[in-house]
């Protein structure tokens, strides 16, 4: 599978690995890795009115409205570095969101594939629970499954690890509630339209990556 035409979307539930492995896959294949959580606490972080409005759902666990997601979606994929391929995380999450990215792929004449990663519940609360992020770059460490060396600090450039607020247990339990309600439905979706493999997202993170490509490269363009 080549960087050209590489149209993916990474499906799971939160904690199952999607923000994990799309820093692999876009370094294997070569394409950017579009995170619409990542953009959203980005505009929080500079107190945008878009991070303001976004703020109001993510602190409860709940999805951002389909309209503005549409909306970031679109200017982000119109840019000139996702003209070539582009790996989404996170996004779509809702079918009127699928139901949007087809129409935008569509106009673009590209398949997409999309890969679902498996991963049982009660591994995915141990997994958000502990997740801690740097401030600075965004890499991402487990307190017990993938320790920095030092503790709160960040192995890769030195900034500061923070718990994600939408990580407290509360939180987590409304983002596993609303998966299952708006976004689980998205595997009919795309099993329907035949672009749907599914991957067990249990084991090591470098395990994991070599399933997804094994699948990826294994299937036919
Ligand atoms: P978003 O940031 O997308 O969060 P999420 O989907 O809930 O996913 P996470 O980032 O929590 O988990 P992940 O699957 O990426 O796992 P990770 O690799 O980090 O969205 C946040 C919020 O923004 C949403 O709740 C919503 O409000 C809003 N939003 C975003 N997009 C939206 C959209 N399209 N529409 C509407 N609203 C939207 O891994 C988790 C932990 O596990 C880490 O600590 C990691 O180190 C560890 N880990 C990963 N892989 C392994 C492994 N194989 N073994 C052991 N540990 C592992």
């Amino acid at each position: 599978m080549s960087a050209t035409g590489f149209r993916l979307v990474l499906l799971g539930p939160p904690g199952a690995g999607k923000g994990t492995q799309a820093a692999l896959l876009a370094k294997h294949f070569a394409v950017p890795h579009v995170s619409t959580g990542e953009i959203l606490r980005h505009e929080i972080g500079r107190g945008s009115d878009l991070g303001g409005r976004a703020r109001q759902y993510i602190d409860k666990g709940e999805l951002v409205p389909d309209q503005i997601m549409l909306g970031v979606i679109r200017e982000r994929l119109s840019q000139g570095d996702c003209a070539p391929g582009v790996l989404l995380d996170g996004f779509p999450r809702s079918i009127p969101q699928a139901a949007g990215l087809e129409e935008i792929f569509a106009a673009e004449h590209v398949p997409m594939r999309a890969v679902s990663l498996d991963v049982p519940a009660d591994e995915i609360v141990r997994r958000l629970s502990g997740r801690r992020t740097c401030r600075a770059c965004g890499a991402m460490f487990h307190v017990t499954l993938s320790p920095p060396a030092k503790a709160g600090v960040c192995d890769r450039c030195g900034g500061e690890l923070y718990q994600r607020d939408d990580d407290r247990e509360d939180i987590i339990q409304a983002r596993l509630d609303v998966y299952h309600k708006e976004t689980e439905p998205l595997m009919a979706f795309y099993r329907e339209r035949r672009v749907l493999r599914s991957v067990d997202g249990t084991g090591s993170s470098r395990e994991v990556f070599r399933r997804v490509v094994e699948e990826l490269e294994g299937a036919p363009a």
